[in-house]
């Protein structure tokens, strides 16, 4: 294996750089009102790369399309179906998808106020400005627009100095990018032991990915490209590669009930301030200021894994960041006996085993660059959740689905994430508002009656196109 060549000028600056000095930014989900007028625009938009750049730009744009989007952009039929299919039916469009990701109940995509039916963006703008300059950069932008597209929703944002709503410290945990290509697959004792690396193909597509594989994209027929405006795939070089340098942008607004957070932690520790930080800790797997609670020494805040809290004593089961990503197993710690292990895990080959419990966190990494929101006077805030991965129902949806909102986890049952999970009865395992936290003194310590405190919004899966690709979808 070669080390790989990317060509940055032609990836989206968002998959290298999450622009945290840009801390103006507002995402405008749009619908394409006139098709020409859409495609010239976004022909000439000033989209930003991912080359390293001698100073900070004072702003950034970068542009996403949604399934819908490619339809009323004029994209051929057979070139949209080309992409994945939960990118093709979208986030909201399938019922069994809904009930999956534990959007019912509260969450239904009926009641978001955009994102579903006729509110589903066709394409997504994010602007990110250095302080003081997205006013006028996103005027500047929406007047361009304004004959183009009709706004379905702004989505404003506010800068917390990295704090999220709840009051925790976001954004510590962030796969690093292999750009270089030097991670190998065969390479056993990078592949067994938890790190924090991750193959470009986990999120760039056309790359490999920790399959050792080529991403799964649209690849054409070149005859559809006769301006060679598309790379070849480096896999198949008779083919036209749609996808590479692209990746897929899931985005959703998630609504924190502040207040209901707070007060349900104060009831349930009857007040005690001291035990109320315990608890809302233990639901996040961190302290207020990031310390993980199964610990890190002095290692950093990122330089941990859960080998020595397989019960999960120090860090819960169910915390959420323990749900999130593992790190180095979601297996149910069970007995613990030979017996019991060789049984769990279907296999006889201690190697095979540490693989898969390594896989487990492996595949399903995501690259988080989530802004938080607050409006009508904080009555309203949140976290518009934005995800980039290359397979969106490997790694987003895993994790939404078999960690956070499953009520069977790593031998939990009758439970969902604490801070996220969905309260609502119309899931098979019933209402799941536990929280089990066992200590040394009290293994079977658990919370009961939790009420939902997150309730999505709207949200949307999208495409991040190569600029190639934008440039060859627009042709
Ligand atoms: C309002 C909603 C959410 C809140 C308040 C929230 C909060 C947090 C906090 C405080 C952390 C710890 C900081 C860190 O490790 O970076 C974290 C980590 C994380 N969250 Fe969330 N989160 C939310 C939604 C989600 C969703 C929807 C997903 C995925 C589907 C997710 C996936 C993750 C992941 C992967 C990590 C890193 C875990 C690790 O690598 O240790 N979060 N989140």
């Amino acid at each position: 294996m070669t080390t790989q060549q990317v060509d940055l000028a032609d990836v989206q600056g968002l998959l290298r750089y999450g622009y945290k000095h840009h801390t103006e930014s507002v995402f405008l989900a749009l619908r394409v009102r006139d098709r020409a007028a859409a495609r010239a625009w976004l022909a000439q938009a000033p989209v930003a790369n991912a080359l390293p750049q001698k100073a900070l730009p004072a702003t950034v744009l970068q542009v996403a399309l949604g399934a819908e989007g490619l339809a009323a952009l004029g994209v051929a039929d057979d070139v949209a179906a080309a992409f994945s299919p939960e990118f093709v039916s979208g986030l909201a469009g399938l019922p069994e998808r809904s009930r999956r990701l534990g959007d019912t109940g509260a969450n239904d995509p009926a009641d978001w106020a955009w994102g579903s039916g006729p509110r589903t963006a066709h394409v997504l703008l994010l602007l990110y400005a250095l302080p003081g300059l997205l006013e006028a950069f996103e005027a500047m932008i929406q007047s361009q627009c304004a004959a183009a597209f009709d706004v379905v929703a702004r989505l404003t944002t506010i800068d917390m100095g990295g704090i999220e709503p709840f009051g925790f410290t976001d954004g510590i945990s962030q796969p690093e990018v292999d750009w270089d290509g030097t991670r190998r697959m065969g390479d056993e004792d990078k592949v067994l032991r938890y790190g924090n690396e991750a193959c470009l193909g986990e999120f760039v597509l056309g790359y490999r990915n920790e399959y050792g594989l080529y991403t799964d994209r649209p690849l054409l027929d070149p005859q559809r490209d006769p301006q060679g405006l598309l790379p070849r795939a480096e896999d198949h070089p008779d083919q036209a590669d749609l996808g590479r340098n692209g990746s897929y942008l899931v985005l959703r607004q998630l609504e924190q009930d502040v207040d209901g957070f707070r007060r349900w932690i104060a009831d349930a520790t009857h007040g005690d301030a001291t035990e109320g930080e315990l608890l809302a800790a233990a639901m996040v797997g961190r302290t207020k200021t990031g310390e993980p609670l199964a610990g890190c020494g002095d290692r950093g805040l990122n330089r941990f894994d859960y080998d020595a809290d397989p019960d999960g004593l120090r860090c819960p089961l169910g915390a959420h960041v323990r749900r999130a990503n593992p790190r180095t197993a979601d297996m149910p710690a069970g007995t613990g006996g030979l017996v019991s292990q060789l049984v769990r895990t279907l296999g006889f080959d201690a190697t095979a085993r540490r693989h898969d419990l390594v896989a487990s966190a492996r595949l399903h990494r995501l690259l988080r660059r989530g802004r938080e929101y607050s409006v009508d006077g904080a009555t309203r805030q949140g976290l518009h959740f934005v995800a980039l991965n290359a397979n969106i129902a490997r790694q987003f949806e895993f994790v939404q689905t078999a960690w956070i909102a499953s009520a069977h986890f790593d031998g939990l049952s009758g439970e969902v994430d604490p801070l996220l999970g969905t309260r609502s009865s119309s899931s098979a395992s019933g209402t799941a508002d536990a929280f089990s936290r066992p200590s040394d003194d009290q293994p079977n310590r658990r919370e009961t009656g939790l009420p939902q405190f997150v309730t999505v919004r709207g949200g949307g899966y999208f495409f991040l196109p190569g600029l190639r690709a934008l440039r060859y979808l627009l042709e």
